[in-house]
């Protein structure tokens, strides 16, 4: 998982994204003290938010431009550099956290990362997550998929949104139990008069490498934009259209 971030942007316009993680944290069932990993950390908010709770709290996350934003603001939490679908800890936690950074593993890796959560869990530990489910951001991929499409290109969805049968299912065979799991619309409100153009240009990137000329690709994102007006653009706001995928599962 090799995604190269606009870490100050991330951090500023895009600080929902931890926001809501707040929430899944209450997943968690731990004494103080329990060692928790956050998976796929980025800028550490959540980290932080884990060793407020009393956790012994560490994070690990592929991109360096994060991680040193997460090392200057949390020095005294141990953030390590590593790549979610393979990593592996020096001794295991009682609890593996994740919030909004599955999506980013494609379907064919996600077994690989399964096993490396199961090897750093103890045994009855907990895998406690949220990332997007079946159906996220559906009108603007759709809305995409049309205009690429109209410039005679193939809109290819970056990312991988399962149903909870189907990431259930992965879950038992690698050796999890499923305790608890939801797929909730979570309409979530955007930052700025450029709000929906703004989260194109910052999530959107891969399908565009095919995209010949950059004005082309303004084109679309503009186009793609003012099609979604209707739907997501309400009283004067940007929203995007969230579903989520909330799961808990115990390290048999
Ligand atoms: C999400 O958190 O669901 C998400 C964020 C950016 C791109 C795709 C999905």
């Amino acid at each position: 998982m090799n995604i190269k971030w606009n870490a100050n942007m991330y951090t500023e316009n895009f600080s929902f994204v931890h926001q809501y993680g707040n929430s899944v944290i209450e997943l968690i069932d731990a004494d103080r003290g329990s060692s928790v990993l956050d998976l796929g950390c980025g800028n550490g908010a959540l980290t932080n938010a884990l060793k407020d709770k009393g956790y012994l709290a560490k994070g690990l996350d592929a991109s360096g431009e994060l991680l040193n934003i997460a090392k200057e603001k949390y020095p005294d939490i141990d953030f390590m550099q590593g790549d979610a679908v393979d990593f592996m800890l020096s001794e295991p936690v009682d609890v593996v956290f994740s919030n909004a950074v599955f999506h980013w593993i494609d379907k064919s890796r996600q077994q690989d990362m399964l096993k490396c959560v199961y090897n750093a869990l103890k045994k009855n530990g907990q895998f406690v997550f949220e990332f997007g489910g079946h159906g996220n951001n559906q009108k603007i991929h759709d809305a995409l998929t049309e205009i690429f499409s109209e410039y005679g290109y193939c809109y290819e969805m970056p990312f991988y949104f399962p149903t909870i049968g189907e990431y259930s299912t992965m879950l038992e065979s690698a050796g999890f139990q499923v305790q608890y799991a939801v797929l909730f619309d979570r309409l979530t409100d955007l930052k700025g008069e450029n709000g929906l153009k703004d989260w194109i240009n910052m999530f959107v990137k891969k399908p565009f490498l095919i995209v010949k000329t950059e004005q082309e690709k303004i084109e679309i994102v503009d186009k793609a934009v003012k099609a979604l007006r209707n739907d997501l653009l309400i009283n004067e706001k940007w929203y995007a259209d969230y579903v989520r995928i909330r799961m808990k599962a115990v390290r048999l």
